[in-house]
């Protein structure tokens, strides 16, 4: 599938997966019953498809732009270092999200304090690739340099809305089918 597709199609997902942990969040909140199941497998799905296959492709993406169009640097440097730092942020939601299903004590208010500021990263960075990464590799690269981009990285497919839902995510899976109906 076109690269550039498949990006988008990824954004749409995480934005979906974002909305749900909001909704969480809220119920953190307002001291509501939570679902943390639901919240620490949407973020073992964030850790393992978006940080370890979207990022590291958008990431080709960006070395590729920075060759072409040296006034593309600051940008690009700018979104390798957001994807650093979702990964730490992501790893460390989830950890205590971790420690919450195990059956630890957290607190509600460290919960939805990383929670937040996860989300709100992470909706700003995806929003400045949509209106001006993505666009400007549309508009740079070559039929060549998507070529090389595919060529150059294992394409995994994604565990819950690819063609095949990996058993570690069927509840997160028929959660999302439920709210589609
Ligand atoms: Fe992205």
């Amino acid at each position: 599938m076109d690269i550039l597709k498949q990006l988008n199609i990824d954004h749409g997902n995480v934005a979906q997966m974002l909305d749900i942990l909001d909704k969480q969040l809220n119920n953190v909140h307002e001291m509501k019953s939570t679902d943390f199941d639901l919240m620490r497998d949407i973020m073992y799905y964030m850790t393992r498809y978006p940080d370890r296959t979207h990022h590291p492709l958008e990431d080709l993406l960006i070395h590729k732009l920075i060759e072409h169009d040296s006034s593309a640097r600051k940008l690009g440097e700018n979104i390798l270092s957001e994807h650093e730092g979702l990964t730490e942020k992501g790893q460390i939601f989830l950890d205590m999200l971790v420690q919450v299903t195990d059956g630890a004590m957290v607190l509600r208010e460290q919960i939805e304090v990383a929670g937040r500021d996860y989300v709100a990263f992470l909706r700003a960075h995806m929003e400045k690739e949509d209106k001006h990464l993505f666009p400007l590799a549309e508009k740079t690269l070559s039929h060549r340099d998507w070529t090389e981009i595919a060529q150059a990285i294992e394409r995994r497919h994604d565990p819950v809305f690819g063609p095949m839902v990996d058993d570690q995510f069927r509840a997160l899976y028929d959660f999302i089918q439920q709210q589609t109906v």
